[in-house]
């Protein structure tokens, strides 16, 4: 349950408001523009069905810690770009572990018209059961933006697989990657086992730390891609206020014309190599 305090407080509306840093409009243009740029391909699915999936959807609304700025949270600025474009979604499917942040997006979506389903989480029971209800014959797109590792299992790929056709931006958190190896290495966490089952057996750790990220990294991308979900080789670094790595975006997608869109919103004229 949500508490007033460093990571969330109450607007006006007694609606739930997350705190986040200078980087997140980053974050929501990238998601965005991918979904201002796919508006003409989702068209074309309209009769059948376009839907928005967002299993870490927050409040629906975030305030900037260093400005004070409010900014809408991915699920509002991701309808919000649909419905400007050539197709909006026709459904939005939400879910969050905390029922009262879910709640709030919730509230703030249906005060905006938009067709929105939501489902309480975590995640891995959540997903599941909207991609269960998804029609097979769309095109579907699913934001995933964990604040950690842990929490991005590696069932939430196998249920999004399952879609005909679906494009995926997960976040990817590399500073939970570099400040939490030591720890998450060692026999009694079980968090990458969560993120990459069966690590352990094929990477080890007797390596430096570096080499130890990169090895999980490749280890997780390759089995994402045996589930049939292409990662684009350009990956977008979403940077702190001191330049430091945070995480990655990364581009999951079934389609080439998806990754071409990806090419084109995406830095990746300017950086196409991809280094983990
Ligand atoms: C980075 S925030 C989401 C921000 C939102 N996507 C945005 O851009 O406005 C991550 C969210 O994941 C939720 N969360 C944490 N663990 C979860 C889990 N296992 N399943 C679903 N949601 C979870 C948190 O409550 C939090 O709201």
């Amino acid at each position: 349950m949500a508490q007033q305090g460093d990571h969330y407080s109450l607007d006006e509306q007694g609606l739930w408001v997350e705190h986040v840093g200078p980087w997140a409009p980053t974050k929501l243009k990238i998601v965005t523009d991918y979904i201002q740029a796919s508006s003409a391909a989702r068209r074309r699915y309209l009769g059948s069905e376009a839907a928005y999936i967002d299993v870490f959807c927050g409040p629906g609304r975030s305030k900037i810690r260093t400005t004070g700025k409010l900014i809408d949270g991915s699920p509002v600025a991701a309808f919000s770009k649909a419905k400007g474009s050539l197709a909006p979604f026709t459904a939005m499917h939400i879910s969050d572990a905390d029922p009262d942040l879910l709640s709030s997006a919730e509230k703030r979506l249906t005060a905006l018209g938009a067709p929105v389903h939501a489902t309480p989480g975590p995640a891995s029971s959540a997903l599941p059961k909207i991609v269960q209800n998804l029609n097979s014959s769309g095109l579907h797109f699913a934001f995933l933006d964990p604040h950690n590792l842990g929490t991005l299992s590696f069932d939430l790929f196998q249920s999004l697989a399952k879609l005909k056709r679906i494009d995926i931006i997960v976040h990817v958190s590399l500073s939970d990657l570099q400040r939490n190896a030591d720890r998450y290495t060692s026999a009694a966490h079980n968090e990458f086992d969560r993120f990459a089952p069966g690590w352990r057996d094929r990477i080890g750790t007797e390596m430096n730390q570096g080499s130890l990220r990169a090895a999980i990294l490749q280890y997780w991308s390759d089995n994402v891609m045996a589930l049939g979900l292409p990662r684009a080789e350009h990956c977008e670094l979403i940077t702190g206020t001191n330049n430091q790595r945070l995480y990655w975006l990364i581009f999951l997608g079934k389609h080439e014309l998806a990754h071409d869109l990806w090419t084109k919103i995406s830095s990746a004229a300017k950086a196409p190599q991809f280094d983990f």
